[in-house]
């Protein structure tokens, strides 16, 4: 079960500071579907990063399992996102001179992994519908074919809670729609997914649960 509780976040510079995140809150249970609406600037890919451990708050709390990333020291850290979180970016960060199996088995670089692991890669890549392109490099696919790259590279170590920052962005309509069905499909009860879009509500609407986010500040919608 993921819990957010009040978090906030603030940037400070010269300029003053900016309060990004203003008092979040919410649940999901393991197998819940959600996404989170809002315009550009905000605060979406912040609250996803921070949700991913990949930045920290300024106040709140966030639990996953009972575990709160925030609380660990660094390799604990590092071992808790290879773990239990897969993240899907919205530039989809492919490594460029790698293949795309070398990309899915990346996150498997870091932990000690199973055997079963280039298996799994194979399975991935086939439910990703990339089985002939297995040896190409990512600056030979298109834009939703790198999109597929990344959420099989997301999945390959079965995290509890998969992030995807706009996964549909930079995609055409039919393509967003059928990078949508592959997360159905992947999903199963074990895993949570929580998913942000900017321009398609559309698209949030086939997700179970919907959240809206205004300046900061989220609301079930
Ligand atoms: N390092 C930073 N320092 C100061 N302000 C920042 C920093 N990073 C983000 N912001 C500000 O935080 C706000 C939210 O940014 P964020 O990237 O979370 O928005 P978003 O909802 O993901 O937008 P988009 O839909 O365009 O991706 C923006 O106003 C942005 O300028
Ligand atoms: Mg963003």
């Amino acid at each position: 079960m993921l819990v957010v509780s009040s978090l906030s976040k603030e940037y400070s510079s010269g300029a003053g500071s900016v309060r990004v995140l203003d008092g979040v809150s919410f649940e999901l249970h393991r197998g819940d579907s959600a996404a989170i609406m809002g315009p550009s600037g905000c605060g979406k890919s912040t609250l996803l990063h921070i949700l991913g451990a990949l930045d920290v708050p300024t106040s709140g709390t966030v639990t996953l399992d009972g575990q709160n990333p925030f609380a660990l020291g660094e390799a604990a850290q590092a071992l808790y996102r290879n773990d239990r979180i897969g993240f899907v970016f919205q530039d989809h960060c492919l490594l460029p001179q790698c293949s795309v199996l070398e990309n899915i088995l990346a996150p498997t670089l870091i932990a000690k992994s199973d055997s079963g692991v280039k298996d799994r890669a194979k399975f991935l890549i086939d439910r990703v519908g990339l089985a002939s392109r297995a040896n190409h490099k990512p600056g030979e696919l298109s834009g939703g074919e790198k999109q597929r790259v990344a959420i099989a590279r997301a999945l390959i170590r079965n995290p509890i809670l998969l992030l995807a920052d706009e996964p549909t962005g930079n995609l055409d309509e039919a393509t967003a729609s059928s990078i949508a069905n592959l997360l159905f499909e992947l999903h199963n009860e074990n895993r949570t997914i929580l998913l942000t879009v900017t321009h398609s509500a559309d698209l949030g609407a086939r997700f179970p649960i919907g959240f809206r986010m205004h300046n900061g500040i989220l609301a079930r919608s």
